[in-house]
């Protein structure tokens, strides 16, 4: 059932639902997630048994401010403290060593836990609300089936998870794409996904050079975000060049079928054959990755078989939107 984020009774009744065990299908700038109180192993147990998730991939806790960090994190790097003072709250999660006791479930057994503020105002309201009952914490992956596209509005969530589910509607999310994690539990930042606040501003505010995963031999996190096929829609997606793709469709021309194309160009009007859906990708990067995710399920939603995606620029401010469709296309 979907629920407004704007009425606040319907915002108390979402506080209930998760001080009581329940799932809620939450908004916040990034993506919506699938929320339950991060201390509660039953409720946690819901939200894997929900998304067909292997419950031993750990889950991002959401705090209301850095007040609630020191509940969930041992220790606090110096590096992660100025990552949080100039990120959050905001599309940035930090991997931190666990207090023992806190969130293991959640955490899917590792002894670190991942932890993000984020600043949707309803996402900030619930969490207030939450901590003020104690609730210090919601573990919340993004409100897919495992291994699907991720939602960025409450109908999408629903048609994820059907009228069962209580979802918040905190409208269209702004920003599209997933948090950037970083790893602060190496001694050196690590980056283990790319999202909207990028590499240079992460190496700026934390006055360090950001390490890859691959660079360090240790036994990596199990992270579902980073399996190499992931936000997959049903299509088969296909990452092309400007002239790969153009030159494709000439040699179709006017047979194209059940083909869908996501492209900065136009089509040229004799190459739009009848079964070509084509929509606009905007040649600003903040806002290819707002449309990113509701653009794959529209075109999913039209049961086009092939969907074809123009590869975008190899700069840093496009590293997010490149690795989603990289997974995408997987
Ligand atoms: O923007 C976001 O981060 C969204 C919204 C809802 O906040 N959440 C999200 O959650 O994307 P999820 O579960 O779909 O992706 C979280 C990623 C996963 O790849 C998970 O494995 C990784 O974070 N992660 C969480 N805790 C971790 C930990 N302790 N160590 C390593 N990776 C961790
Ligand atoms: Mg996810």
């Amino acid at each position: 059932m979907i629920i407004s984020g704007n009425n606040p009774a319907h915002v108390q009744q979402a506080v209930d639902a998760l001080c009581t065990g329940e799932l809620l299908g939450l908004p916040t700038e990034t993506v919506y997630g699938l929320a339950a109180d991060a201390c509660n192993e039953t409720a946690v147990a819901k939200i894997f048994q929900a998304k067909g998730r292997p419950s031993n991939h750990p889950l991002i806790v959401h705090v209301s401010s850095v007040n609630e960090v020191k509940k969930f994190a041992r220790v606090v790097p110096d590096f992660a403290q100025k990552l949080m003072s100039q990120f959050w709250p905001g599309p940035l999660t930090l991997i931190l060593p666990r207090q023992t006791e806190m969130a293991a479930a959640a955490a899917g057994g590792q002894n670190s836990v991942g932890l993000r503020c984020p600043s949707h105002p309803v996402a900030q309201e619930v969490l207030k609300a939450c901590a003020a009952k104690g609730v210090w914490g919601l573990a919340a992956p993004s409100a897919n089936l495992f291994g699907r596209v991720s939602p960025t509005s409450a109908a999408h969530v629903q048609s994820e998870f059907g009228d069962v589910l209580l979802i918040l509607d905190g409208g269209e999310c702004e920003v599209g794409i997933e948090s950037s994690i970083v790893d602060c539990t190496r001694g050196v930042p690590v980056l283990l996904r790319p999202g909207q606040i990028s590499r240079t501003q992460i190496e700026q505010a934390c006055g360090l050079k950001l390490v890859s995963p691959e660079t360090l031999n240790s036994e990596a996190p199990r992270a579902s975000g980073t399996l190499k096929s992931h936000y997959a829609p049903t299509a088969k997606v296909r990452l092309m060049s400007t002239a790969d793709w153009q030159k494709a469709l000439a040699a179709l021309g006017p047979h194209t079928q059940n083909l869908a194309l996501w492209s900065v160009q136009k089509p040229s009007y004799e190459l739009m054959g009848a079964g070509l859906y084509w929509r606009a990708m905007p040649e600003d990067a903040t806002e290819a990755a707002h449309d990113l995710f509701s653009v794959l399920r529209d075109f999913d939603a039209r049961g086009v078989r092939t969907i074809w995606i123009e590869t975008p620029p190899n700069t840093p401010d496009w590293e997010g939107v490149r690795d989603r469709l990289k997974r995408a296309a997987a």
